[in-house]
């Protein structure tokens, strides 16, 4: 199976990680979701890519100071189009009521929080509490760059499955297996630049699904499928040809 992640989202279509972006995804054939969870002051789980308003919403500031009540006055919308004005920054728990309505797999990428570890425990609890109400009909996969929050979330849900990230720096290290290793991961979710044949080939013989970010060339995606590559995070699922989709619509 060649997996396509719509990546935050349809988020060339629409502004990433809203609830609009994630309602096209069955629409275009897609079965996965990725999205960006990060925690608000309150210990509200939002989703959310940056932990600032400053580059997806009419507001400027950290996350990190917010409650779920100023979410209400937020625009995560008009920056994108006259479409999505009055679009709000969704809750974990708005997103997954709309997973559930969807029947779609998701990937939870748990952001790596920069407001200390006593946010990130909150971070990790706050998501497990959310993932409760998913329903078992959709395939769940939670990832992180933070090996130390993925490690710790695994332990917590040792039935979840978990796939680590990798930037290309991370990745340059060369230590990327014990650190799947130490999180017990079922999948690498690594950065395409860069990224070469023999080291797919190496990551699959350890038996490790290979998810590659962010792939919106459906060259390189074909080459990376024709490596043996599993899945790619796309922000143009639209672009890309009917046999990656429609392949396991759950309706
Ligand atoms: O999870 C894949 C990809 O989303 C990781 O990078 O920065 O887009 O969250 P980023
Ligand atoms: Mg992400």
């Amino acid at each position: 199976m060649k997996t396509l992640f719509a990546h935050r989202g349809m988020s060339s279509l629409a502004p990433e990680n809203t609830l609009s972006a994630f309602s096209l995804v069955p629409q275009y054939g897609l079965d996965w979701i990725e999205c960006d969870v990060d925690i608000l002051a309150d210990g509200t789980i939002v989703v959310s890519h940056d932990d600032t308003l400053d580059r997806c919403t009419d507001r400027s500031g950290s996350l990190y100071d917010l409650t779920k009540e100023d979410l209400q006055d937020i625009d995560a919308g008009s920056w994108f189009s006259d479409e999505y004005i009055g679009e709000r920054l969704p809750t974990f728990s708005d997103f997954i009521t709309l997973v559930n309505t969807l029947k779609i797999n998701v990937n939870v990428e748990i952001k790596s929080c920069t407001a200390g570890w006593e946010m990130s425990d909150k971070l990790i609890d706050g998501v497990l509490a959310e993932l409760k109400n998913l329903n078992t009909t959709s395939d769940l996969l939670v990832s992180c760059f933070n090996p130390l929050v993925l490690a710790e979330f695994k332990r917590r849900s040792p039935r979840t499955s978990v796939a680590c990230l990798f930037s290309r720096e991370m990745l340059l290290e060369g230590d990327w297996l014990s650190v799947l290793q130490v999180c017990k991961a079922d999948a690498i979710n690594v950065d395409d630049t860069g990224l070469t044949k023999d080291q797919v080939i190496e990551m699959k013989s350890h038996g490790y699904a290979v998810n590659v970010y962010t792939v919106n060339h459906l060259g390189r995606a074909n080459q990376l499928f024709n490596w043996g590559v599993d899945g790619v995070f796309t922000d143009v699922g639209q672009t890309f040809p009917s046999r990656y989709r429609h392949q396991n619509q759950k309706k």
